[in-house]
């Protein structure tokens, strides 16, 4: 008999991590997969942050850290808002976390009573609608399409908006979109946003310097906006650190305690090591890590090209990010290879299975009609990869 909580039974797993298990396997069989469905950087993480860590291992680093990090860690965050974001946060905003993952949940746990209406912006990053759900909140899905570069529009917002309405929660560059929203766009979401002040807004920005475009605008950036804006960051996917789990929120001082409060009985601090090597990290300037940026660059261009030539896959220009998101509903209803594919699941799944390469399906992103392929991967593995699809897709 199942004892589990409905809290547990209700989640969701994990749909990127689902694909990651299921190519392990096929691996584990001998098959020869190429993995494009996990959001991590392949690069190592930079020699100057690793020495970091080494030196704090050294020098005896190893107790509790405070709840909510290290002051020269949170005055490193500090300086790095305003350096980059124009953003002006002191010690009592700043909690550093288990990962940008952890931050969010605090901040859903925190602000969230049972049927709080969290609106989500479609393609949403795939663990929101079910972090959400954990505290009880309702995600509220807004549909966007690719005409529209896969953002929310301010006519959009306001029709979503319900007395229910507690958060908006979006990440700007997507994941997984890749869409950037300019200080224009946002202002006409800030601007709806005025008519109704007990919205909050989770401006998640983890994906902040890898952007093609350049011009990063935070929302917090506006006056208006800033005392209801929880600012997520972290440095996972810039500096190559996923597995070192550190993110972090800049936010009103009532959110940060309230995190604090929330992590400390949970998680307590993060891990000491890695807290150290992420000041050596953020005090860092950003040109540090530009060889990454354009690397993912030139394969963003590289896989573009290489997508055109499939007949039936129709994709946004990513902006930022490390993943393109096309659109295979021109393939719901057909058979190939005597499979039947009806949905985005069908079709990833088909191409694990004929192509022997790992993508997500879109419905875990909160669109049926659309794959991401995620290119932080090699030039050879990307060329080979759509080779295959091309290939199977005859
Ligand atoms: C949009 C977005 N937010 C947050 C995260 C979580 O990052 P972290 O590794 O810091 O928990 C991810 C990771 O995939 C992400 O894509």
């Amino acid at each position: 008999m199942n004892q589990l909580s409905d809290r547990i039974n209700n989640l969701a797993t994990s749909a990127t991590l689902a694909m990651a298990a299921k190519a392990r396997e096929l691996r584990a069989e001998g098959k020869d997969i190429i993995g494009l469905s996990l959001g991590e950087p392949d690069f190592n993480t930079p020699d100057f942050i690793k020495e970091a860590a080494i030196e704090a291992i050294n020098q005896n680093y190893n107790g509790y850290t405070p709840v909510d990090g290290y002051v020269e860690l949170k005055e490193a965050i500090i300086t790095k808002f305003k350096r980059d974001n124009n953003l002006n946060y002191t010690l009592p905003q700043i909690v550093v976390s288990t990962g940008a993952k952890q931050a969010l949940a605090n901040v859903a746990a925190v602000m969230l009573n049972p049927g709080d209406e969290v609106i989500l912006p479609c393609p949403y990053w795939v663990s929101y609608s079910d972090i959400v759900k954990l505290s009880e909140g309702v995600p509220v899905e807004v549909q966007t399409s690719i005409d529209t570069d896969f953002k929310m529009t301010a006519e959009q917002l306001e029709a979503a908006i319900t007395p229910k309405t507690k958060m908006i929660w979006y990440s700007s560059p997507c994941n997984p979109s890749g869409s950037v929203y300019s200080k224009d766009e946002l202002r006409a979401l800030a601007d709806v946003l005025q008519k109704h002040p007990n919205i909050y807004v989770v401006s998640d920005e983890i994906y902040e310097h890898i952007n093609f475009r350049g011009g990063h605008f935070s929302m917090a950036e506006f006056d208006d906006m800033y005392d209801r804006t929880v600012t997520v960051n972290g440095v996972s996917k810039a500096f190559a650190m996923t597995g070192w789990r550190i993110g972090y929120i800049g936010a009103p001082d009532w959110i940060a305690r309230a995190c604090n409060k929330m992590q400390g009985q949970i998680t307590s601090g993060a891990n000491c090591i890695a807290q150290r090597a992420v000041i050596t990290a953020l005090e860092a300037e950003p040109s540090k890590i530009k060889y990454m940026v354009d690397e993912f660059k030139e394969r963003r261009q590289l896989i573009l090209n290489l997508l055109s030539e499939i007949e039936g896959f129709k994709t946004n220009e990513p902006e930022g990010a490390f993943y393109v998101f096309p659109n295979v509903s021109a393939y719901f209803g057909k058979t190939i290879k005597g499979k039947t594919i009806n949905n985005a699941s069908d079709f990833s799944l088909f191409l694990l299975e004929e192509a022997l390469v790992a993508t997500v399906t879109g419905e875990a992103f909160g669109n049926p009609d659309c794959i991401r392929i995620s290119y932080a991967a090699s030039q050879d593995e990307i060329k080979e990869a759509i080779r295959r699809i091309k290939t199977v897709l005859g």
